[in-house]
């Protein structure tokens, strides 16, 4: 049983574990059918028509089908749920899964304009630029949310720390501004034990738990939590356009939360250390971490959030080609993309996962974005070192160069 109010840590490891004892297991299996038999015609048919319509399942009655109701993804989703102090959470096969589905249920609402915050992750800006679920977008900063507001509004969408420059936009002054329209911030960089996005006026809360949640590189998935009215709509988004997240990675994102606040903050130790460790280094013009001195000038940290996460974007003072040398020289950090999981990764964001930007809002060629496992912080220091060296080096092919300064959009 739980304390009545239990700390982070305690939810993060007993959340979604109820009734285990009473079946006799310690952890919960992984049910992988995707059909579930049925009493009855009749009371089949009344599972399909309240599952399909974004209900919950009803004690004693049958799951139906995988794609409507799993009860490892409700697990995950109940544990979730805690952890953002949100009333429901809805568990898609992927960040963008879970963004898509958010869309379809704005334009589905009668209002498919959305106000957007740059920078954000590429995938979100390249499905909102080109419109392809029918919505419109208005790219704003901060200060431009109340004046983007329209009739046909339907969301605001922001991420902070921003993907990948790292600003930290106020939810809160975004909230008051957007007056009744839905807020939804995109809490994957500093997750809930950093960062409970619902305490300071979201109404949405979306994860790429393909990140920090599963922590091990190993599970795609993404959810949306929030209030129960949007989570009966998402849930039957999902149910009729088949994004649900797959038993196992339900099972292994669960398992991921369990040791998700230790994670979190030994990283973020890591990280704060090595941005610390590189200011001033002469490979260098910029260091982009939060925690830094001058870095958080609304004083956002300690209030809106409670730390600064661990992940640094890099300004190589060699522009474009430092940043190719740098990338492809480290080898205890991998050159891959995503980020949030135990070991370290480093990726040039300008070709990489803000390549669909448009070329006027891309990140600087020169940047490249860092994700702090839990290496050692010394072996990472070591690391980056040499890579900093290297990026000294000769230049990188002017073909590659034109096609990234150009923009490919
Ligand atoms: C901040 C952020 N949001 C959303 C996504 C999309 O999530 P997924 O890759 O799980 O679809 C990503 C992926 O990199 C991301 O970094």
């Amino acid at each position: 049983m739980m304390p009545k109010t239990p700390h982070l840590e305690t939810i993060a490891v007993h959340a979604g574990m109820g009734g285990l004892t009473e079946s006799g297991v310690h952890v919960p299996g992984i049910d992988l059918s995707t059909t579930n038999p049925l009493a009855g015609v009749e009371s089949g048919g009344d599972s399909y028509e309240n599952l399909a319509t974004g209900g919950t399942i009803v004690p004693g009655e049958s799951a139906v089908y995988q794609r409507l109701w799993q009860p490892g993804v409700a697990r995950f989703e109940t544990a979730l749920s805690a952890l953002e102090g949100a009333e429901a959470t809805v568990a898609f096969a992927s960040g963008m899964a879970a963004l898509s589905a958010v869309l379809i249920a704005t334009v589905a609402a009668g209002k498919p304009h959305v106000v957007a915050l740059r920078p954000i992750y590429g995938g979100t800006d390249h499905v909102l630029a080109t419109g392809l679920l029918g919505t419109t977008v208005t790219w704003v900063d901060a200060s431009g949310v109340a004046a983007a507001i329209r009739a046909d509004t339907g969301l605001v969408l922001l991420e902070t720390p921003a993907n990948p420059t790292l600003e930290l936009t106020d939810i809160r002054a975004v909230a008051n501004a957007a007056g009744r329209v839905p807020v939804l911030v995109d809490n994957t960089f500093a997750t809930p034990v950093l960062q409970r996005p619902l305490e300071s006026g979201a109404t949405l809360v979306l994860h790429s738990a393909t990140k920090f949640l599963g922590g091990h590189g190993d599970a795609m998935g993404g959810t949306v939590s929030g209030p129960a009215d949007w989570i009966v709509r998402l849930r039957q988004v999902r149910a009729l356009t088949g994004g649900i997240l797959h038993p196992f990675g339900a099972y292994l994102l669960h398992r991921g939360l369990r040791t998700l606040p230790v994670r979190v903050l030994a990283q973020q130790a890591t990280a704060a250390e090595i941005a610390r460790r590189l200011v001033g280094h002469p490979a260098l013009v910029r260091v982009a971490y939060p925690g830094l001195p001058g870095q958080d000038p609304k004083a956002l940290l300690g209030h809106q959030s409670s730390g600064a996460g661990s992940i640094i974007a890099l300004e190589l003072a060699g522009g474009f080609d430092a940043a190719v040398r740098f990338t492809e020289a480290c080898r205890l950090i991998t050159h891959a993309v995503s980020l949030g999981g135990i070991d370290s990764l480093v990726q040039h964001p300008a070709s990489l996962t803000h390549r669909p930007v448009e070329a006027n809002a891309r990140p600087a060629a020169a940047v490249v974005r860092l994700s702090i496992g839990l290496e050692h912080v010394d072996d990472l220091m070591a690391d980056i070192q040499t890579a900093l060296s290297a990026a000294l080096a000769e230049p990188v092919s002017a073909a590659f160069a034109d096609l990234v300064e150009a923009g490919t959009s």
